[in-house]
């Protein structure tokens, strides 16, 4: 892990853990125990139906607490489920949730595109769920990483946030206008990060002034080419006007392409 901005997101992302409130993660275990699909957005369920993942390996690219990971693993009696994640104590509560809950899972703290090789040709899925692309400077040697884990035949798939929605400004952002949450104060091919330190909400529960978060806006096209050319066969792009990240709620519903669902395949 050398690259600046994943070690100030390291150390970002454990800070927000630290500060968590509402007992985050604390009833995932049970959760995981009582309910079947605890976690995960009904569109990500039916797009793994009729995937063959019984006895199989699933990986997940930057977990957070593998609650996600653990629910696809526990529905699908998957063999065994590797979270890839930067955060050490993200990880160890994930560990945690695991045992408690008697499923088999483990957890690799790092930058989730040096995955070690031992993961190569594991997966018969890689699930990326929302949050995760923005962290990622260049997503080729992510996708690349991401293809190089898929056994042959193996899926990925993506549920995110659309990229139009890094276009907006966020409340925190001085551009915000509540009257007009859709105005584009951004470019869309932007490339200069983002560096915010108003700390990460879902967590803290409040705004904080947090060590830096570092983040990237990625085009629709530049995912689906860095996919494409990972050696991937992509098979679906859906794009839907839902609001998955809780940012762009006001925009819900109304028309702008708010997140989207891509699967693709090794072949
Ligand atoms: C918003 S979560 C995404 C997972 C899931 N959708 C969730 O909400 O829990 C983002 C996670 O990405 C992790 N992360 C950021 N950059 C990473 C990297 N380069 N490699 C692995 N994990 C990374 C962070 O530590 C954090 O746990």
């Amino acid at each position: 892990m050398n690259d600046n901005h994943t070690m100030a997101n390291k150390a970002a992302w454990e800070e927000a853990f630290d500060r968590r409130v509402n007992a985050f993660g604390e009833d995932h275990a049970a959760r995981l125990l009582t309910e079947d699909r605890a976690f995960l957005h009904p569109v990500v369920w039916d797009a793994l139906e009729g995937m063959k993942l019984q006895g199989e390996s699933i990986g997940q690219f930057c977990c957070n607490n593998g609650r996600e990971l653990m629910s696809v693993v526990k529905h699908a009696s998957a063999r065994e489920g590797i979270g890839f994640d930067l955060a050490g104590n993200i990880l160890a509560q994930a560990r945690g949730i695991a045992a408690a809950a008697a499923l088999p899972c483990s957890f690799i703290e790092g930058d989730a595109c040096q995955a070690p090789e031992i993961y190569h040709d594991r997966f018969a899925l890689v699930l990326i769920t929302i949050g995760a692309l923005c962290w990622m400077k260049e997503l080729p040697p992510f996708f690349d990483k991401v293809a190089a884990c898929l056994q042959s035949g193996g899926h990925l798939l993506i549920h995110e946030a659309h990229p139009i929605t890094n276009t907006f400004a966020v409340p925190q952002e001085e551009e915000y206008d509540a009257a007009e949450p859709a105005r584009m104060v951004h470019s869309y091919f932007r490339r200069d990060p983002f560096v915010d330190s108003y700390g990460m909400g879902y967590l803290a529960g409040e705004t904080y002034e947090s060590k830096p978060f570092i983040s990237f806006s990625h085009t629709l096209g530049s995912i689906v080419t860095a996919v494409a050319r990972s050696g991937l066969r992509i098979e679906r792009l859906q794009e839907y006007n839902e609001d998955i990240s809780g940012e762009t709620q006001p925009l819900d519903g109304k028309g702008v392409p708010l997140s989207y669902l891509l699967l693709a395949r090794k072949v």
